[in-house]
């Protein structure tokens, strides 16, 4: 049996407005997704009950399913009733999940989805392997889908990881931090939803034109949607991101409002000297000094410059979209963008 979608703050809800507009796409979209979880959940599944427990525990917790929603958007600009684009749209998400369950390992994030992280209630190890399964799963439903698709798959997951490498290695000698900020959040982020627009597009039978910007638009949409996640991580609190707050802060992680402070002229203001000297010290082994670097931040003038940037590059992503035909799921593309403005601004 499908499990109902869930519209909560978990679930696909805060995009609930922008899918609304059209009647007949909405409810394309709602049957698409439901197939989605449908497949998506028979994919974690291990023939084992105590494998599948802990193989579906972030999927069953919820999530936004951004990327598949992608997928099935990208599709609208071809014709989408074919065949692979639902798988597809599977593929992306399990290699979305399989990176969470590593990336929780690597951030020693112990909230997820609004539920215990996998390392948290279980192990690291047992995290790992468990995004290693998901990824193994996404690998089976990927080869039915043709080598084109491998491959596309193959060099998105290169770009993605080298991303989330990049980021632990910081930038290189003289490298401007922001400018390695955002190619990390390209990689890290950009290519996987790149690839949910092309494969929408693919599946779909799209002109080879419509699958390119399809895919940029994917790319800056992903950038906008991490740099804003990351501004949810700073400014709120879990019953909204369903995530444990200043997580990046506490495990040393600048995100772009604190490499815009640590790049302000200290001795002009107190508290952004005071905020520097914070982010150069080990935050996650002071929970008192944490707790002040938090209230500085969310405080801070970088906060609304970060938030521009936010805006810089959902409003490009909707700019790439204007040659293709003026369908509903281009309007519905559109007001993704500003979901993801005003969820930070
Ligand atoms: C979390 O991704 C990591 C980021 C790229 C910001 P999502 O925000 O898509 O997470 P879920 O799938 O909704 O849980
Ligand atoms: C999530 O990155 C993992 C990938 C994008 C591959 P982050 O560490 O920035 O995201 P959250 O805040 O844990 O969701
Ligand atoms: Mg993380
Ligand atoms: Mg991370």
């Amino acid at each position: 049996m499908t499990p109902p979608l869930q519209e909560t703050t978990q679930g696909w809800g805060p995009y609930a407005i922008a899918l609304q507009q059209d009647e007949a796409l909405s409810v394309a979209l709602k049957d698409g997704l439901l197939r989605v979880e449908e497949v998506l959940l028979n994919y974690t599944r291990s023939d084992h009950a105590y494998i599948s427990e802990i193989t579906s525990h972030l999927a069953q917790a919820g999530g936004k399913r951004t990327r598949p929603l992608l997928v099935l958007l990208a599709a609208q600009f071809g014709d989408p009733a074919r065949a692979g684009i639902v798988e597809a749209a599977v593929v992306v998400e399990l290699t979305h999940l399989a990176t969470l369950y590593h990336d929780d390992v690597m951030d020693e994030a112990a909230l997820r989805r609004g539920v215990a992280s996998a390392n948290q209630r279980w192990d690291n190890s047992l995290a790992i392997l468990s995004g290693d399964f998901l990824f193994a799963r996404a690998s089976t439903l990927l080869s039915e889908l043709g080598p084109d698709a491998v491959r596309i798959q193959a060099e998105t997951f290169e770009r993605l990881v080298s991303g989330q490498i990049s980021e632990s290695v910081g930038p290189k000698n003289g490298q401007n931090p922001v400018e390695h900020h955002l190619e990390v959040l390209a990689g890290k982020t950009g290519s996987l939803i790149a690839t949910s627009g092309r494969f929408g597009a693919i599946f779909a039978g799209c002109t080879s034109d419509q699958e390119r910007i399809l895919a940029e638009f994917g790319e800056l949409f992903g950038v906008a949607f991490q740099l804003s996640d990351d501004l949810l991580d700073i400014a709120s609190e879990s019953e909204q991101s369903g995530k444990t707050p200043g997580t990046d802060l506490r495990e040393g992680v600048h995100t772009l409002p604190m490499l815009i402070a640590l790049a302000m002229d200290g001795s002009a203001d107190p508290d952004t000297e005071r905020l520097q000297e914070l982010l150069r010290t080990d935050l996650a082994a002071d929970d008192e000094a944490f707790a002040e670097a938090l209230e500085l931040l969310r405080a801070h003038p970088s906060m609304e410059q970060a938030r521009d940037v936010v805006r810089g590059y959902a409003q490009k992503a909707k700019a790439v979209l204007d040659p293709l035909a003026e369908i509903p799921a281009k309007e519905a593309l559109r007001a993704l963008c500003d979901v993801v403005i005003s969820r930070t601004t």
